[in-house]
C-alpha cells in the first residue's frame, strides 16, 4: 500500500482500472473494513483501490465534534492494508482547501434532499460533504465510489450531485454493518459510556419495529417506535425519528412506496444515526 498526502502525487498515479474510491474520515472500524473489502472486490485484481482519510472541517458545525473527532492513524493504516487497499490518500486541510482553488458552486440544497432528517439539524453539513466529495472525485477520478448506507441521506445527496454535475462516477451504497446486538457500527460509538452503549441498540430495535409494523399510517409506526426508545433508552435524546420517501427524502404520511425509516439519537456527546429501508431495495447495492 502506498500512502499519499498530496493531490499532485495522487493525480499522477493513474495505473489500474477500474479506480474504486472509498472516502472516509478515518477512525476506521470493522464496518469500514467490510466496506473496503467490498470495494476491493469491485476493483478486482487489476483495479486500483483508493481509501481516503480526511476529517473534513467544513462538514462540522461550530458546536460539533471536529476537534474531538476520533483519530487513529496507526490502526487505520493496518486496517487498510488488511482490506487490500492500494493507495491511502491522507491529505492535510491546506491540501484540500487551497485558498486559490475555486470549486463548483453545488450546494446540497440543489439536490432538494435536505429538508428532512439530518438537513434541518445540521445546517451547512451537507454542503461541506458535497464540497469535499466533489474535490475528491475531481482529484482521484474514480470510476466507482462506495459509501455506507448508514449515512443514507448523504448517499442520496452525493448520488444526486454526481448526476446533476454529470461526474462520471458510479456510486455504490454498501449495507450498514451492525454489532451483534444490532447497533450500527460507527466511529462515534466510542464516545458511549457502558450504560449508554447498553441502551443504544434500542435505536435499531425501534427502526425494525417501524419496518415490521402493519399500519399504513406513518404516524402510528413512529409513535410506537418513540415508545421503544423512550422506554429502553432513557439516556437517549431523540433528535428525529422520521419516515421519508426514499427517492425524494420527503416525509410521507402513508407507507405506499419505497420508504426509509431513519433516526438520530443523542447519547451525551455521541449523536448516533441509523435507518432501515422499507419496501424494495434499490439495485446499486452491495
Ligand atoms: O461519511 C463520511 O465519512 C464523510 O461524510 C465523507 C463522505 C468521507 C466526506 O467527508
Amino acid at each position: 500500500m502506498i500512502v499519499i498526502e498530496n493531490a499532485e502525487d495522487m493525480c499522477r498515479n493513474t495505473i489500474g482500472k477500474p479506480r474504486v474510491l472509498v472516502p472516509t474520515m478515518g477512525a476506521l472500524h470493522s464496518g469500514h473494513g467490510r466496506l473496503i473489502s467490498h470495494a476491493r472486490s469491485l476493483a478486482g485484481p487489476s483495479g486500483m483501490l483508493i481509501v481516503s482519510i480526511f476529517v473534513n472541517p467544513t462538514q462540522f458545525g461550530p458546536d460539533e465534534d471536529f476537534e474531538a473527532y476520533p483519530r487513529s492513524p496507526g490502526e487505520d493504516q493496518s486496517l487498510c492494508v488488511a482490506a487490500g487497499t492500494d493507495i491511502l490518500f491522507q491529505p492535510t486541510v491546506e491540501e484540500m482547501y487551497d485558498e486559490e482553488a475555486s470549486g463548483s458552486h453545488y450546494t446540497a440544497a440543489d439536490s432538494g434532499l435536505i429538508t428532512t432528517l439530518c438537513g434541518p439539524g445540521r445546517p451547512g453539513h451537507f454542503d461541506g460533504v458535497c464540497t469535499v466529495v466533489e474535490k475528491l472525485f475531481r482529484m482521484m477520478k474514480p470510476d466507482i465510489a462506495v459509501f455506507g448506507k448508514k449515512d443514507y441521506q448523504q448517499l442520496a445527496v452525493i448520488s444526486k450531485m454526481t448526476r446533476d454535475l454529470k461526474l462520471p462516477v458510479r456510486i455504490i451504497g454498501a449495507e450498514t454493518v451492525r454489532e451483534e446486538d444490532g447497533l450500527a457500527m460507527s466511529s462515534r460509538n466510542r464516545y458511549l459510556n457502558p450504560q449508554q452503549r447498553c441502551q443504544a441498540p434500542a435505536i435499531y430495535k425501534a427502526l425494525q419495529h417501524i419496518k415490521e409494523h402493519g399500519a399504513m399510517e406513518a404516524s402510528a409506526r413512529i409513535m410506537s417506535a418513540h415508545e421503544i426508545i423512550t422506554k429502553e433508552a432513557p439516556l437517549g435524546k431523540i433528535s428525529y425519528l422520521q419516515i421519508v420517501d426514499r427517492q425524494t427524502m420527503r416525509e410521507i404520511k402513508t407507507i405506499d412506496r419505497p420508504a426509509l425509516a431513519a433516526a438520530a439519537v443523542h447519547f451525551g456527546k455521541a449523536r448516533l444515526i441509523d435507518n432501515v429501508e422499507i419496501g424494495p431495495i434499490p439495485q446499486d447495492n452491495e
